[in-house]
């Protein structure tokens, strides 16, 4: 039930904050040690790499899982498409340990990719979803649920964040068991608290991202996202959430790939969101910035607050580097959902989309 919510979509950004509260609640014990299964873990150390698998939003999870899993576990992570990689010839490594990425448990890419990881490779494997007994929850070794509650809008925004949660949660619990010091030394729940309550602070400011959807977006033709590392990741989402309801052709860059070509596509007025959130590139990504700026564009910024400067236009409160997609995402959501409002579509229901793709 919506309640007083027009869409699903909005209610589903604003219910992120208790998702993520859910999730600490399921995987972590009152004395704080995490609550994921013995022998998931055992299985998972015996990997000498993790191949993180996905569709659409679930595999922009799985790229910023990537880094969490690299980070906190030292372990090499591969993400791949399951669309690709269904049908793909790879060399895996000795020891693979696969990860399914999927809301709805019954995509149809990921499945084919489950299938031959059972019969071909005989590989472990884990499926994180939403949807308990789903396909690909029943046929994989092992499985952790999202507890998201039900997704209803087409465009995936809970499942997005409580997928890259859960991604920190056994990333965390695997660091841990092989005594690496990043992993112990990152209070997950703690971050996951502040994660919370940076999202709270921006949806009860959703005004203002309404307001900047009318400006910038209500007419547009083109829109980009540049960022660099996880806020590339992050913009890829951003965008793909932009044309899927709004149908505004958007696309996200690496943001110092804009150089090598992209850059021709920018004119006058053309909007560029900027994703800054990571202190080793932000200045990087500024120069960028400027670059698109003397050709025209319209630049806006998701700024985290520790590298605001004056000027920018979205500064949302700075919690640990690793968690702030988590974060930085929901302006995103948010524009998606007004841009969409402002051209008068039904947010919920684009057009040519499924909410779950059971056809290869
Ligand atoms: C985008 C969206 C899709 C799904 C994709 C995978 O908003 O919802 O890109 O993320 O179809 O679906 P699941 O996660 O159910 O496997």
């Amino acid at each position: 039930d919506r309640g007083a919510y027009p869409y699903y979509m909005l209610k589903e950004i604003d219910e992120q904050p208790a998702v993520l509260h859910r999730i600490q609640k399921t995987y972590f014990a009152e004395d704080g040690s995490l609550k994921i299964p013995a022998d998931l873990l055992a299985a998972m150390q015996k990997a000498d790499r993790l191949y993180i698998v996905g569709a659409g939003t679930s595999y922009h999870a799985g790229l910023v899982g990537k880094r969490l899993f690299e980070q906190l576990t030292q372990i090499p992570t591969e993400v791949v498409l399951a669309s690709e990689f269904a049908y793909d010839n790879p060399i895996l490594s000795d020891h693979p340990f696969f990860i399914f990425l999927t809301q709805s448990g019954e995509t149809a890419d990921s499945r084919q990719v489950l299938v031959r990881v059972n019969n071909e490779w005989q590989a472990p494997s884990l499926t994180i979803t939403n949807a308990e007994n789903s396909t690909l929850y029943r046929e994989a070794t092992y499985q952790l649920l999202l507890n998201a509650g039900p997704e209803i809008a087409v465009a995936s925004t809970k499942a997005y964040t409580a997928q890259i949660a859960v991604e920190a949660v056994v990333a965390k619990a695997l660091g841990m068991a092989r005594h690496i010091s990043t992993a112990k030394n990152f209070n997950l729940n703690h971050e996951l608290s502040l994660a919370a309550n940076a999202i709270q602070a921006i949806v009860d400011e959703k005004q203002t991202i309404k307001e900047i959807a009318h400006h910038n977006l209500a007419k547009t033709r083109n829109a980009f996202y540049i960022g660099r590392g996880v806020d590339y990741f992050v913009a890829l989402e951003a965008a793909l959430k932009l044309k899927e309801i709004s149908y505004i052709h958007a696309e996200g860059f690496a943001s110092g790939e804009l150089k090598h070509g992209t850059i021709a596509l920018i004119e006058d007025k053309t909007p560029v969101i900027a994703i800054l959130t990571q202190e080793r590139t932000a200045s990087h990504t500024r120069s960028n910035i400027q670059e698109v700026k003397s050709r025209g564009a319209q630049v806006l910024t998701i700024v985290s607050e520790n590298l605001a400067k004056p000027g920018d236009d979205i500064v949302i409160p700075t919690i640990s580097e690793l968690l702030l997609p988590l974060v930085s995402v929901v302006p995103a959501q948010l524009l998606a959902y007004y841009a969409s409002l402002e051209r008068g579509y039904n947010v919920d229901q684009p057009r040519n989309l499924a909410k779950s793709v059971t056809v290869e």
